[in-house]
This record gives structure tokens, C-alpha cells and sequence, in this order.
């Protein structure tokens, strides 16, 4: 499978929207991925296609030297082939040529399979907002990895050993 990241643009806006439905019990409206596409200096969007088709979806936010990931999803029938991986190392390489050292994200408290995808990449767990989350009252946990740039070794993308 062959993939491409490259940036969001407006027309890629339903498609992503549609995978964060897909993904999220909470998704955002489709008007905030549109904001964040054509309206939103601080944002930055990626998408990966294959075969024309986009499978996944990445928003960021550069604040001064901070990334924060504002929302991350693959397609369901897309998931485990590296794709989150793919986008992750994407947007931060672009956010750290852009002057970003540090990243941060939130993720649901029952999320095991982003907590462990990210901590691969080095975020560290440094707190939890507690009933952070309005559908179930669930905790955040919030996550930094504390120094860009990532490593090189995240380029090579395959982590089958050693886990
Ligand atoms: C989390 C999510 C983005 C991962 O996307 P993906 O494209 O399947 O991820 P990748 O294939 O790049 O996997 C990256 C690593 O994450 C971890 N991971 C991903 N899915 C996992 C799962 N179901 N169980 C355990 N670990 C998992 C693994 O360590 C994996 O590396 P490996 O396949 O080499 O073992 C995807 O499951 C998703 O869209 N979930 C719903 C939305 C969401 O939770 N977004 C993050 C919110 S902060």
C-alpha cells in the first residue's frame, strides 16, 4: 500500500471530517476542519491518501515553540498499517522545521491503543484533567514529549521488534 501525507486542503475537508465520525464520540463539526484549513494561522493539517483516497488525519497547533496535536484518526479499515504513525512523524518534523521543541496532546484515560502509540514516539504522561471528557466524564491524560526533534529512528517506521 503506498501512502502520501501531505497538507489538508478544503476539498479534503469531508473526508475528514467523516473519519473523525468514524473515530471520535465527540467529533467536531465539519465547519471546525474547514476553520482550521482556510482560517486558522496557527493551524496545521495533514492528511494521508492512497489510491486517491484519504485514510487518515492529523491537525496541529504551533504555539510559539510548542505542537500541540489537536486531533489524530485513521480511517477504521486503515488502522494497524502505520498510517498514525506516518502522519505523527510528518507533522512534528514540519512543526519542528518550523520552530516547535516540545509537543503535547491530550488522550482518553481508555485509549490504550494512542497512549501506546505515543508513547513509542517518547511522550511522557505528565498529568490528567479529570472528567475532562463531557460524553462519560472521563479522565484526559495529558502527554508531552519533552524535546524535538524526534529521533531518527521513528523514520524508518517499523517497530515490530522490541515493541
Ligand atoms: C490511535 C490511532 C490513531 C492509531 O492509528 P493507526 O494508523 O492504526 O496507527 P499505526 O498503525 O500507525 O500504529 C502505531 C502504533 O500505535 C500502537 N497501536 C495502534 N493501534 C493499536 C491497538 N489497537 N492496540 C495496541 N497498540 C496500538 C502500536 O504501538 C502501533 O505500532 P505497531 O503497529 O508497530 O505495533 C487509531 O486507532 C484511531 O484513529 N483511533 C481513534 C481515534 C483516536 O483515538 N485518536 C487519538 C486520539 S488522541
Amino acid at each position: 500500500m503506498s501512502l502520501v501525507v501531505r497538507k489538508m486542503t478544503v476539498e479534503d475537508v469531508p473526508a475528514a471530517h467523516a473519519i473523525d465520525v468514524s473515530s471520535f464520540t465527540l467529533p467536531w463539526p465539519e465547519r471546525s476542519f474547514r476553520f482550521e484549513v482556510t482560517d486558522n494561522p496557527a493551524a496545521r493539517c495533514w492528511v494521508v491518501e492512497t489510491d486517491g483516497r484519504v485514510v487518515g488525519m492529523l491537525v496541529l497547533w504551533m504555539i510559539v515553540d510548542e505542537a500541540h496535536i489537536a486531533s489524530l484518526a485513521t480511517h477504521p479499515e486503515f488502522r494497524r498499517q502505520g498510517i498514525a504513525k506516518q502522519l505523527l512523524v510528518k507533522a512534528l518534523d514540519n512543526a519542528y522545521a518550523e520552530g516547535a521543541r516540545t509537543a503535547f496532546l491530550e488522550v482518553r484515560a481508555s485509549n490504550e491503543a494512542a497512549r501506546r502509540m505515543y508513547q513509542k514516539f517518547g511522550f511522557e504522561e505528565v498529568g490528567r484533567r479529570e472528567r475532562y471528557y463531557k460524553d462519560n466524564n472521563e479522565d484526559a491524560i495529558l502527554m508531552t514529549l519533552k524535546r524535538l526533534p524526534l529521533a531518527p529512528i521513528f523514520r524508518f517506521l517499523d517497530w515490530s521488534e522490541g515493541g
